[in-house]
């Protein structure tokens, strides 16, 4: 496990500092952020003076008092086990693209962003560049227990589940679709928000209505379509394909919802570069798919203890997250 502390100098703080002066005065370029990543994977966070509230599979919570800080450590989760290995600035690389989409779905629905980032930082003495880089300053809400999942093509464990009864989620689809083909219409296919150590498991809409009442079920399901199609139409322009993805929401003391967690992130979607597009496979994306394939190909049984991974599988994951970074922020 890495300390924060062990950054405190040497080439990645002096190129991420750059990165973080520049990013005061404007968004930064992808290739100002792939110059501010890390040499070596940062897997823990320890050191802060706030009270930490919840380690997830990827990220820190931190109670802030008004706000929580959010930090994306480079951890890397595959079949929703921690691998023993990061993937160096994964977290950073997943902060930017979350902070792009937030920025662009603004408009559809506000997020738990606090307006000002640089400035929330900056005023609770969060100063270390490779920290600010990968944190998020967020409203407290309170997380809906459901995974909104939006599917536009037919893939992963929605073609298995299509494979075995024909549905997914209790949605019945046409007989003879084929594996990555796209669906007519995308199709809200949420599931549990499963406690740490165990699988998110599909519902259909009457559990989904059963967990956050039929109201505002009804309100997820809509817009969580509305930003596939949103994420879609943007992610088409640069000759992404956006096959599938996952969002979260909270509620405030009022009711008032809102987009939380990371957002179309190739953490939290699969992306395939259209070229790569084919129907009966599972197309390569730019997302951990190269470490599931190294685990599946070195029979690990899929429970805890992961293995450890070889470096040019590593090298190969943090490629990909880099391309995926350098393709979004360029939408
Ligand atoms: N604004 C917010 N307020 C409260 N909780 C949040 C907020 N944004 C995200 N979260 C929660 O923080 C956690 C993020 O950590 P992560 O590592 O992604 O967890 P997980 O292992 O559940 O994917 C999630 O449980 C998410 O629901
Ligand atoms: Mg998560």
């Amino acid at each position: 496990m890495t300390g924060l502390g062990e950054f405190s100098g040497g080439e990645g703080f002096r190129l991420a500092w750059g990165g973080v002066l520049r990013s005061i005065l404007a968004p930064m370029t992808a290739d100002q952020i792939a110059s501010a990543l890390p040499a070596r994977a940062v897997t823990a966070i320890e050191g802060l003076p706030f009270p930490r509230i919840a380690s997830g599979k990827v990220r820190e919570l931190f109670d802030c008092g008004d706000a929580i800080l959010m930090v994306a450590t480079d951890r890397l989760s595959a079949f929703d086990v921690v691998l023993p290995d990061g993937i160096p600035g994964k977290g950073i690389l997943l902060t930017q693209i979350s902070n792009h989409w937030f920025k662009l779905t603004e408009p559809l629905l506000a997020n738990h962003l606090l307006p000002d980032q640089i400035g929330e930082m900056k005023r609770r003495g969060i100063t270390d560049p490779d920290l600010q880089l990968r944190s998020m300053i967020v409203r407290k809400l309170k997380p809906l227990t459901i995974e909104c999942v939006v599917r536009g093509y037919l893939v992963g464990s929605g073609w298995s589940s299509y494979q075995k009864t024909g549905e997914i989620c209790g949605i019945k689809l046409a007989a003879g679709l084929r594996q990555a083909q796209q669906l007519p219409e995308p199709l809200f296919t949420p599931t549990t928000k499963a406690p740490k150590g165990q699988h998110d498991e599909p519902i259909n809409d009457a559990q989904g209505e059963a967990a956050i009442g039929a109201e505002l079920y009804r309100q997820v399901k809509a817009i969580s379509l509305e930003l596939y199609k949103f994420g879609r139409d943007r992610a088409a322009k640069a000759g992404i394909v956006l096959a599938d993805t996952k969002f979260e929401f909270g509620t405030d003391a009022a009711g008032k919802l809102f987009l939380i967690d990371e957002v179309l992130t190739p953490d939290s979607s699969r992306y395939w570069p259209r070229a790569e597009y084919r129907l009966d496979c599972s197309p390569p994306s730019y997302d951990k798919q190269f470490v599931r394939d190294h685990l599946l190909a070195i029979k690990w049984n899929q429970t805890p203890p992961a293995p450890t991974l070889p470096a040019d599988v590593i090298k190969g994951t943090q490629d990909k997250y880099l391309a995926a970074c350098r393709e979004l922020l360029a939408l």
